[in-house]
């Protein structure tokens, strides 16, 4: 009987590890992997005696955490290019949502779609995702705003995790706009999804967590409150899209219940960061929103730096704000738009991406304990990764142990 199923040998490990200076960078290292999880990491001359049923050398190619996108709304039906046209022409996207476009016009195209159609309209942007070395995918509801075209949402988003050899996280929205059969009705709508579409969800387990849009033109603070206390008590964790066009006290309210994470933030007071601060809530900077609607106010990277907030940044893909299914570019835009250093790009996409989704203990940084996912790359070094704006460096994607297949 072997010890390890792989031992990888020559490889310049950025292990990402917590405290650890320069990327955690460990030199001529080696990992040996068993079941599907990391056994052992570390410089090869360290190596205990084992025998691995498969060694490979990588032959001094870098090897990082695999990428963790933790924010996006890939399924969806339709496209909202002619929405953006008009944006361009100086109207807004508060405008185009009060004339019932926006959110309202992709929900339209999405109740129509077949989960079939979703899916094959969804595969291309996870591949798109995976083929830059995306092992985790978060994918969120939102576009279905009552009971059956949520939950289609959801089970399309499962269904993409069962095929592609991902993992996706799901996330219910169903609090992310007033449907046209509540409009006016902000607080019935909120009892509807209490009552009816979270049980349903929780009852057929298709939601790994419960998010909500805290914002002017969606809910208020008090409605997504009693949303979390409903989720509270399924067991469900919550995350929140907060202080993206206003400040809306959404920070202060995802860090008091603990959410995974507070998502966009550009309107966050420190009063916000300050609660953030020490909740174990991570702080979600989604670059491409703020590029699409030509945001000016930019997220409080240093409040949150000094504070010691766990910084993801994530790709938002979605057909309204941010259709963007690169999580490079995204890394490329947080640094140059929100000035994150390539290191801080990096961990956003891997340690804290893990942590926004609450998986800190399992995957994003390269560790004994946690799952295989990595990633090993053909640049000189992982700063690589920031820097460019649309190259494909990947050379090879693990996901607990096993090559994905990136074509299908
Ligand atoms: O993350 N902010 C709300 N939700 C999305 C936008 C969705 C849409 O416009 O379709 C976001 O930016
Ligand atoms: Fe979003």
């Amino acid at each position: 009987m072997a010890d390890w199923d792989l031992l990888l040998t020559d490889a310049r490990i950025a292990t990402m590890r917590q405290g650890a200076p320069d990327y955690g960078t460990l030199e001529a290292g080696a990992i040996a992997i068993a079941g599907g999880m990391i056994d052992w990491v570390g410089a090869a001359e360290d190596l205990p005696a084992g025998r691995a049923a498969d060694t490979r050398s990588l032959d001094g190619r870098w090897v990082t955490p695999a990428l963790i996108d933790c924010h996006t709304h890939l399924v969806f039906g339709g496209e909202r290019a002619g929405e953006y046209e008009r944006r361009l022409q100086g109207v807004s996207y508060e405008d185009i949502a009060a004339e019932g476009g926006g959110i309202l016009s992709t929900v339209r195209a999405t109740r129509v779609a077949s989960e079939e159609q979703l899916y094959a309209a969804a595969l291309p942007r996870l591949r798109a995702l995976a083929r830059e070395g995306v092992a985790t995918v978060e994918i969120k509801s939102g576009y279905g705003l009552d009971l059956d075209n949520e939950l289609k949402m959801l089970r399309v988003a499962r269904r993409l995790g069962e095929t592609s050899g991902l993992s996706v996280r799901t996330t219910l929205l169903a609090a992310h706009t007033v449907p046209p059969e509540f409009a006016g009705g902000a607080d019935a709508y909120i009892d509807f999804i209490i009552d009816e579409i979270l049980p349903a969800a929780a009852n057929e387990d298709l939601a790994d967590a419960v998010d909500a849009y805290c914002e002017s033109i969606a809910f208020d603070a008090d409605q997504v409150e009693r949303l979390f206390k409903r989720a509270r008590d399924l067991g469900l964790r919550v995350k929140l899209h907060a202080d993206q066009l206003s400040d809306s006290g959404g920070a202060e309210l995802a860090a008091r219940f603990g959410a995974l994470s507070a998502d966009h933030l550009e309107y966050t007071s420190q009063d916000g960061v300050t609660a953030l601060a020490g909740s174990g809530t991570a702080a979600v900077l989604l670059p491409g929103a703020y590029l699409t609607l030509n945001e000016e106010q930019k997220p409080p990277v240093g409040e949150l730096r000094s504070g010691g907030v766990p910084i993801a940044l994530a790709t938002d893909c979605n057909p309204g704000t941010s259709p963007l299914a690169s999580i490079h570019f995204a890394m490329g835009l947080g640094s140059r738009l929100f000035g994150l250093t390539p290191e801080e790009c990096l961990a956003g996409v891997t340690r804290e991406a893990a942590r926004a989704l609450g998986l800190g203990h399992d995957r994003g940084t390269l560790e004994s304990g946690k799952r295989a996912d990595l990633a090993a790359w053909d640049f000189d070094h992982p700063r690589q990764l920031a820097y460019w704006l649309g190259e494909q460096p990947l050379s090879e994607l693990l996901v607990a142990g096993r090559p994905v297949d990136r074509a299908s």
